[in-house]
This record gives structure tokens, sequence and C-alpha cells, in this order.
């Protein structure tokens, strides 16, 4: 007989066991499952609500399951319909009348928003290293390029000149968002729900904050009915392996033109891309593609879970067990993509003889030209006109703004002088753009110094 099959004549049908367990998808949570069980039980054997020594045997026999389950000697059954009473049930098939009285003062559905709190708690540590070893990967790569020059673009146009470190350290700053928002995101989360009950709390006189902290929470729910009803933690991380996608794929966009023949920025190792069943020549970034292409299901996940709960009336409603299968693959998409993109990172080469050459072509420095002149007292929007003028001048005759003579410089305006072709180098312009958050080298140093004492 099931767990709640009291008031029942029947079995329910197959195709309802079926439909309704989770069991398939939820046993990942098991040792949490656990974990929460064995200070519920500590906490009912100290409040006297169970008896000492009934406390002190469930919590040793769910050690031994917990065993048994890490040893491969456990087998769930959808029978018992979710990890909850799967555990409940070998419980007191080991321990009888003992085991029955673990679930006093407590409902499957603060169990449930417990476990579900311990679970997401310990995988985002994980998530929390990953990210470090990504920010890590990105300051070393930086650090190798201080003095790369490449094109920077808007519209995918050639716009200035940058380095490759600047441009990396811009991923620096969206990865370490990401972490501070799941640092943000663990502060929220970190509440204690169970003593919620079904949702109306429960007339036991349990120790809630007892139970909080043996299992490491920094507070307890306050509203027994959103204790049990509410899942914006799991929204919330979901939106925050969205945006480590959504990087993740910004990135990926740029790995997959950079080692375009077109580009030839990058060259990715051979053990990170992959061939062609037909055209022998194909190196592929299929690592990239993936990436890109695996942030459309997180991002349906956040989706998914927003939508499951978005007309749901209080308080628990069967909806909300679909909440597991859409962020368990959002994490476990997440944690298999930063570590294969690490990896790819941190064994590409950095093509930095065809960067500059890119910076050169594309009028990279005509802003500098503008400035050049502004300095020396023309308006901007005239030095603006003057620039354009030549800049058009060099499309015609296949040339650079460097390349041409001082004459040709002096028909465009007469405070053109010969200073102008150190200051619109490439290293110039670069260097000259000092201000915080530029792309100076002596800057990026300063900002990657910086970071560095995080690690
Ligand atoms: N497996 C359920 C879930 O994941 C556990 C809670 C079930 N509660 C209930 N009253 N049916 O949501």
């Amino acid at each position: 007989m099931k767990l709640w099959g009291g008031r029942f004549s029947k079995s329910t049908d197959k195709s309802v066991d079926d439909f309704n367990s989770s069991i398939r998808f939820d046993s990942r949570m098991y040792a949490q499952d656990i974990r929460g069980s064995q200070a519920h039980a500590k906490m009912l054997g100290k409040q006297g609500i169970i008896s000492k020594e009934d406390s002190e045997l469930i919590v040793k026999t769910l050690g031994e399951i917990l065993q048994d389950i890490e040893d491969g000697k456990v087998e769930f059954t959808i029978d018992a319909e979710d990890i909850h009473m799967n555990i409940e049930t070998i419980l007191i098939s080991r321990i009888g009348d003992v085991g029955k009285r673990l679930h006093t003062g407590r409902s499957r559905n603060d169990q449930v928003a417990l476990d579900a709190r311990l679970y997401l708690r310990d995988e985002s540590a994980e998530l929390d290293k990953m990210l470090k070893d990504m920010l890590k990967t990105l300051l070393s790569i930086a650090e190798e390029n201080l003095d790369t020059i490449m094109p920077g673009y808007t519209h995918l146009q050639k716009a200035q000149p940058i380095t490759f470190a600047h441009h990396i350290m811009a991923y620096f700053e969206m990865f370490s968002r990401d972490l501070s928002r799941l640092t943000d995101w663990r502060k929220r989360m970190n509440v204690m729900p169970l003593g919620s009950g079904a949702l109306a709390g429960t007339t036991y006189p349990l120790d809630r904050e007892f139970v909080a902290s043996e299992l490491g929470f920094d507070s307890i729910t306050q509203n027994s009915i959103d204790g049990v009803s509410d899942r914006d933690f799991v929204c919330e991380l979901a939106f925050v392996l969205s945006m480590i996608m959504a990087h993740l794929s910004r990135f990926s966009e740029e790995i997959i033109l950079w080692s375009s023949h077109e580009f030839s920025f990058i060259d990715l190792d051979d053990a990170y891309s992959t061939g062609s069943s037909i055209m022998p020549q194909k190196k592929n970034p299929d690592v990239a593609e993936l990436a890109r292409g695996k942030s459309g299901r997180v991002f349906g996940s956040l989706m998914g879970l927003l939508t499951m709960i978005k007309g749901l009336p209080l308080a628990y409603n069967k909806d909300m067990q679909e909440d597991k299968e859409q962020i368990f693959d959002a994490l476990d998409t997440v944690k298999m993509c930063l570590p294969v993109f690490c990896g790819m990172l941190s064994t590409l080469k950095v093509r930095k003889d065809k960067m500059l050459e890119g910076a050169k072509g594309g009028f990279t420095n005509a802003t500098d030209v503008a400035d050049y002149l502004v300095k020396k007292g023309l308006p901007f929007r005239d030095a603006h006109a003057v620039v354009g003028k030549m800049v058009a001048y060099c499309l015609d005759k296949n040339t650079v703004i460097d390349a041409l003579t001082m004459d040709e410089f002096k028909e465009f305006s007469d405070i053109f002088d010969d200073d102008i072709y150190t200051a619109i180098s490439l290293e110039t312009c670069v260097n000259q753009r000092n201000l915080p958050g530029g792309p100076a080298k002596e800057t990026v140093k300063t900002v990657i110094e910086r970071y560095k004492k995080n690690f």
C-alpha cells in the first residue's frame, strides 16, 4: 500500500503511477533528502516529540541507507512515487514502526522545498568553482596579450584599435557578475522552510531554528504558505544560469568568427575542434557552436519555470514537481559547458600577426586623426568632416591614412605636422586611451593585477 493509501479503496492505475511519479528525476536529491530527514529526526528527539532512542535509530539507519545508495545497493521504485517516499519506505522496511515516526510534523510539501534548496545550494558551490576557473583562465590569457593589438568592432565593422587583453577582460567582467549573482542568489535562497507543514505549519513544538542551523541555513521562512509555494529561488537560479549561457554564447560567436579563415585571429587546438566526415580540410569549432546552441535549452528552462508558477493558486500544487527537470537540465547544461569552454580557451593559439593586420585596415585610427586636429584647436565636428574626406580619398586611392605623405595631409588641413605619424600609430591609439576602464596596456595591467588578488 502507498504511504498515503489509507483513504483509497483501489490502487492507482499503472498509467497514473508512471505519470505522477518523479523518482526517475528527483532521485538525484537522495543525499539532501536524507540530510534533511536526519536533522528533522534529531530535532524531534531533542524536543521530546519522539523518544531519544527512536530519533537516534532513525538518524543512524538513514546514514546506512545513504551509504547503501552510494554503494549502488538500493533500487528505487515508482510505486513509492518520489525520492521522499522512497527513502521513507526503505527506512520503514528496515526499522518498522520507529521509521513511521519520522514524518511527524512534516509534509512532503515542506520536505521538497527543503530538499530543493539543499540540492541547489550544493550544486551552486560547484558552479562557483567552475566560474572561478573561467575567471582564472581569462586572466592568464589577458596577461599574455597586453600588447596584442586587434581591431575593436561596433556593428561588426572595424571601429578602433584595442588589445586582445582588453577584449578578453570584457568577458572577465561578465563572468564575475555571474559569480556575484550566484552569491546574491545564495543569500536570498538560504532560508529553511521545514515547519511550514503542508501549508499551515504544525501543532508540534518543532525547533525550526535548530533544524536551520543543523543544515547551514541563515534563517527560517516567515510564512508557512510561502514556505511551501515559493519557487522564486528556482526561477532566479535559472536566470543566473541563463545569463551565464548568454555570455558563453556571445563568446562562442566570437570564437567561431575568429577561427574562420576570413578572420584567422585564433587557431583552436586540435583537441578542442572536430573534423568533417566528407571535407578533409575542415576543422570546426564545434565546442563553441554547441555552447551557443545549448543556451536555448537553458533559456527554455527559465521560461518553463516562470510559466509553470505564473497561474498557480497558493499553496502547493503538483505542477511544482515540474520545476525539477527544468532546473536540473539547466544546471547540467551549464556545468557541462563551462569546463570544456575553459579547456578550449586555454589551449587556443592567438594569431597576434593577424590581429595586428586586422587593426591596420578599416581606418581604425580615424578617430585619432580627428582628435589630433582637435588637440591643435579645430572644433571636433570640423575635424570629423576633414577626416571623413581623408577616408574617402584613401578609399579611392586604395591606401590608409598612415601612408599619406605630408603634402597629402596638408591638402586636407595645414594643421597637420610631422608628429601626426606617431600620433596615429596603433600603439599610440591604444596606449593614449588610458582613462580608467580604457584599453591602454598600463591600465589593463592594473586591472588584471587588482583582480588577481582575488584568486
Ligand atoms: N514529488 C513532489 C514534488 O516534487 C513532492 C511533493 C509532493 N507533495 C504532494 N502533496 N503531492 O513536488
